[in-house]
């Protein structure tokens, strides 16, 4: 018997990489909402309004989750996404079949017939998809309410119960009225109210008072914005005595990087931060490592053998002294850190060191829970410059994670393999290089395809790119060549991460972000990764540029330039004369990450 109002919405979590954006949907919406395990006790759900099943790395017919399904006897709301849906056509009586189609990416959505959840919505509206299975056959009682032009049931609903299913991620962004999908679910179909949440930054203040006491806190700043704003939110929380940065210049940063960001630290008054020069180590210990996997792995181990150094030196202890760091919430997900999500890439401050410490209550993680633009608003509030706040997302492991690396058995294999797809309209090669991609909440780790057309097709191509890698599954992006010879000439070479060819990224890097800058586009987009590979025919390098849009990272798309400004970019480039072909990725993500590795 329920003896009060119910008050929160269940998120069943399968997994997705996208589940954590459910939750924060609720918040901003003023919902309470639980995280919950699939195998949940029915009890926890007697104070829920509703329930949402997530979406998942999984099959329900291949290695469904265990599942409590007599959650699914309970007189709520149900609302089923991607897996969530599958799972409830295979639990009650429908039918789920495995990679007939795989969507992964931008589809329209064509409601034909309304109800409670699509009010207000467009009849023709965009949703972003990313699953292999999908639903062939409806359970007994549901009809399809709405199809994309692959998908006969991209939406569906019970004739009677408040049961309903999606494919599609209403979560992300890029569903034009996903929030509004839940809006209705949460307000119209469970009869929530909203609620009035705390600010971040009061509840943050409360969580760090409460987990440091009387201790004090050091904490890696590598000057982007998160670690920015966490090391400010310590200072004004603890008391700058109570707080130490270190910036550990690891040799992979960018053109003056760790100079910029000291003055910049400096600038806005944090008298508190050491920078340590830790080039030498980080060079030997990534010597001939190729994996991105190991790479990042290797880095995050060496960031705590320095700031091990840096204690001692400082004689800082355990006992006086917790590590802080700025980690925010994709770094949790992506690594594979909730309990059934796959694992996309290890963040440097997500190695199992790392973990063990944050069980143990030993790690200071104050943006833990927030998304890039929540932090990037949070810093603002603290009073932080706007340049220190905008500046693109860099990643952790730096540029070691944009230089390409291959040892001489994996190039020639792949070298050997020189394969073309006919289908794709344009001369085309699948190059002979790999990168990391995330495809139906799955790590992938496979090669691009590179197309040969001219640059005016460039707006084109990228919405074929989607199309290409829906059907394609042994690719995991497509780059359309911009510069250099006949693709079909080039081979790619054993390569390790060197100074040498750092200092060559470094410098691209920078010709290209200044070039943004100069653009004014710098602003409009939220990122753009240059990447060194080791592929060509005279210097056996080469360059990709990723301008990406997105708005917190899990999602989003690649970003077409200008195209007088891609020439500008080209042109200062191919003046260094160091690089032989340069491409533009037109990946978006999924089924791409944002970095290449
Ligand atoms: P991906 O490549 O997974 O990246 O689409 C999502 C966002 O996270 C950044 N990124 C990292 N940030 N440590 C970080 O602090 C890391 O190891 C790391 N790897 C990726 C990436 O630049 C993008 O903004």
């Amino acid at each position: 018997m329920k003896n009060k109002r119910p008050s929160f919405i269940a998120v069943i979590d399968f997994g997705s990489q996208y589940t954590h954006l459910i939750l924060r949907n609720l918040r901003e919406l003023g919902v309470p909402a639980q995280l919950l395990a699939p195998k949940v006790n029915t009890k926890i759900l007697n104070q829920a309004a509703g329930i949402i099943l997530s979406g998942g790395p999984q099959s329900v017919i291949k290695n469904a989750m265990p599942f409590n399904s007599a959650v699914l006897k309970l007189p709520l709301p149900i609302l089923g996404i991607c897996y969530g849906l599958q799972l409830l056509a295979n639990e009650l009586g429908g039918q789920v079949t495995p990679g007939k189609i795989r969507e992964y990416g931008l589809a329209t959505l064509h409601i034909k017939k309304t109800s409670l959840l699509f009010a207000g919505i467009p009849k023709a509206s965009q949703v972003w998809m990313s699953h292999g299975d999908s639903v062939t056959k409806l359970p007994p009682n549901f009809v399809a309410m709405g199809t994309t032009p692959a998908l006969p049931y991209a939406t569906v609903e019970h004739r009677t119960k408040p049961i309903y299913g999606l494919q599609f991620h209403p979560e992300v962004n890029h569903t034009t009225y996903g929030k509004n999908i839940l809006k209705n679910f949460v307000f119209n179909i469970c009869q929530l109210k909203p609620t009035v949440q705390k600010s971040w930054l009061t509840k943050i203040s409360a969580q760090i008072k409460k987990q440091v006491g009387n201790k004090k806190v050091f904490l890696l700043v590598s000057g982007g914005v998160d670690s920015t704003v966490a090391f400010a939110l310590l200072n004004k929380i603890l008391g700058a005595p109570r707080v130490i940065g270190f910036h550990i210049d690891t040799g992979l940063m960018r053109l003056q990087e760790s100079k910029l960001v000291n003055r910049a630290l400096r600038q806005a008054g944090f008298k508190n931060l050491h920078i340590i020069n830790a080039n030498k180590i980080f060079f030997s210990k990534l010597k001939n490592i190729t994996k991105p996997e190991v790479k990042r792995k290797i880095i995050g181990q060496t960031f705590l053998l320095v700031k091990k150094q840096a204690e001692q030196k400082l004689k800082l202890t355990t006992k006086e002294w917790l590590m802080g760091q700025g980690t925010i919430y994709p770094d949790t997900i992506e690594s594979g850190g909730t309990k059934n999500a796959d694992k996309i890439k290890t963040h440097h401050n997500r190695i199992g060191a790392l973990v063990k410490m944050a069980e143990k209550g030993l790690l200071v993680e104050p943006l833990q829970e927030l998304y890039k633009d929540e932090v990037r608003k949070l810093g603002l509030n603290l009073g932080l410059p706007k340049e220190l706040i905008k500046t693109h997302p860099f990643p952790g492991p730096a540029l070691g994670v944009r230089v390409l690396c291959l040892d001489n058995k994996t190039a020639s294999r792949l070298n050997n393999k020189n394969r073309t797809i006919t289908s794709v309209d344009y001369s085309n090669r699948i190059l002979p290089i790999l990168s990391v991609g995330v495809q139906g909440d799955e790590r992938s780790y496979r090669q691009p395809l590179a197309i040969s057309a001219p640059l005016n097709k460039i707006h084109s191509l990228h919405c074929l790119a989607t199309k290409i890698l829906n059907k394609h599954h042994n690719i995991n992006r497509v780059l359309l060549a911009i510069s250099g010879n006949n693709i079909n000439l080039g081979a790619s070479r054993a390569a390790y991460i060197t100074p040498t060819r750092i200092a060559l990224l470094r410098k691209i890097d920078n010709l290209v972000t200044q070039e943004l800058k100069k653009s004014g586009m710098y602003y409009k987009i939220w990122q753009c990764p240059t990447v060194l590979i080791p592929f060509g025919t005279k210097h056996k390098e080469s360059v990709v540029l990723r301008p990406f849009a997105s708005r917190e990272a899990m999602t989003g798309r690649a970003y077409i330039l200008p195209i007088k400004i891609i020439n500008k970019i080209v042109n200062k480039i191919r003046a260094l004369n160091k690089v032989d072909y340069i491409f533009y990725d037109l990946t978006d993500k999924p089924p791409g990450t944002i970095e290449w590795e």
